[in-house]
């Protein structure tokens, strides 16, 4: 068999690289998430060539995908870390992220979290609000250390993504309005504890129209040039993450386009550009294998019952999110309409309403795609349920990542 990456269908079954899924659930067991390190490699490796032409650190976002083996690889591809937790942190330094190379986002930053990072010589803290850059300062001083920090901008800049996931707009929590940004500059320059290194924004996630982060580089790449003017030796202009993904077939940003739009008018500032991926680097790498449990039909519905839950991938029942679900062996298999849920008890506890597949029955085994993002790390032991175990799928190899340990 050629060396292939990601998922792919091989005579009437569904394998991950060279590796058949149906081996993996049989030896595992489900509900698992299976990464293929290929496409992890693929991924990396697109998007560190889309910004070739420029000095950029991709930050890889931790909160996507926080297992430490594919950490480690994607540390090895060359990227740093946004962390936005001291657990973040951790998780990153020991998976080889050079400290140097991290970038630390939140909106409460514990005092813990704080002096972790200033003792981990991380390369900034992306200060949220003017209370914060106190709160650092202070301890800063405390230390008798000096805090690198940006400021992170909420440029007031809609996204149109899902209002759930948008970060930019003042009706959300996040970052620092740009005109009291301004105002804050001359107090950090007057601090010998504080050193301005850098601009950051976020605006929001799964983002599919180009022209909003062209904006954002305009407005943000204005701002920076302004920020020198006043005497801050800027070494960075952080422009976040947020590319989407197509979970549908929908429309998306192809990452040169991406590099273009930012690159055009960052260039003038001369400064290195960040960026912080995380959903365009981890999403399509995973996959959530499932068990059919069982049928059952209501006057209203026909539901398939899988051994996964919304506790092991939160995103349909938090968002509304659309996962493709595939069944795994393919054979004569009438399509149907039906809901997929979970044994969770709650309502929302479904991947898919209404929803055209295959007809499947107990014991077929079901993939949910691109679950590589925001899937695992975002599972929960709600229904005192394990979490799942986690594979990686290496060529004709595979191995437990992570395993699933019971609660008791
Ligand atoms: N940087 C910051 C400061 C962020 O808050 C985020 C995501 C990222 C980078 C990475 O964004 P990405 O490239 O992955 O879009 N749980 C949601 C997504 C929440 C994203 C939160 N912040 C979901 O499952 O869709």
């Amino acid at each position: 068999m050629n060396a292939r990456v990601g998922f792919w269908q091989h005579s009437a079954e569904t394998y991950c690289e060279s590796v058949s899924l149906t081996r993996i659930a049989e030896e595992i067991g489900t509900p698992v998430y299976v990464y293929s390190a290929a496409q992890l490699e693929r991924n990396c490796r697109s998007l560190t060539a889309a910004f070739s032409a420029y000095p950029t650190l991709p930050c890889f976002a931790v909160k996507a995908n926080s297992n430490p083996v594919l950490l480690k690889r994607i540390f090895e591809a060359g990227f740093g870390a946004d962390v936005v937790s001291g657990g973040e942190l951790r998780i990153a330094l020991a998976a080889g992220a050079r400290a140097d190379q991290i970038v630390f986002s939140g909106v409460g930053k514990l005092e813990s979290e704080i002096q972790l990072a200033l003792q981990s010589k991380i390369l900034s803290f992306h200060v949220e609000s003017a209370e914060e850059l106190d709160r650092l300062a202070a301890l800063a001083q405390r230390g008798a250390t000096v805090a690198p920090i940006s400021f992170r901008i909420n440029p007031n800049i809609d996204p149109k993504t899902d209002p759930k996931i948008t970060t930019a707009l003042y009706e959300t929590k996040f970052g620092i309005p740009e005109p009291e940004a301004r105002g804050l500059v001359e107090k950090v320059l007057r601090n010998p504890y504080l050193k301005l290194v850098g601009l950051s924004c976020h605006l929001g996630s799964q983002i599919t129209d180009r022209d909003v982060f062209g904006e954002a580089a305009a407005r943000m790449s204005q701002l920076a040039q302004e920020v020198m003017a006043l005497g801050a030796k800027l070494s960075f202009l952080d422009l976040g993450g947020g590319v989407g993904v197509s979970y549908r077939g929908e429309k998306t940003i192809a990452l040169e386009d991406y590099a273009r739009t930012l690159l055009g008018p960052l260039r003038k500032t001369g400064l290195k550009l960040l960026i912080e991926p995380g959903r365009v680097v981890a999403a399509t790498t995973g996959a959530l294998l499932t068990r059919v449990i069982g049928r059952k039909r209501t006057p209203a519905k026909q539901f398939v019952i899988v051994d996964a839950g919304m506790n092991d991938l939160l995103r349909p029942a938090l968002y509304g999110a659309f996962h493709r679900i595939e069944p795994v062996a393919t054979r004569e298999m009438p399509p149907e309409k039906v809901d997929v849920v979970g044994p969770i008890c709650e309502t929302t506890d479904c991947f898919a309403a209404d929803r055209e597949l295959p007809m499947l029955t107990a014991g077929d085994l079901v993939l949910i795609r691109d679950a590589g993002a925001y899937g695992f790390s975002m599972a929960s032991t709600y229904n005192s349920r394990p979490l799942p175990a986690e594979v990686l799928v290496d060529g004709s190899s595979f191995r437990i990542i992570r395993a699933s340990a019971p609660l008791v």
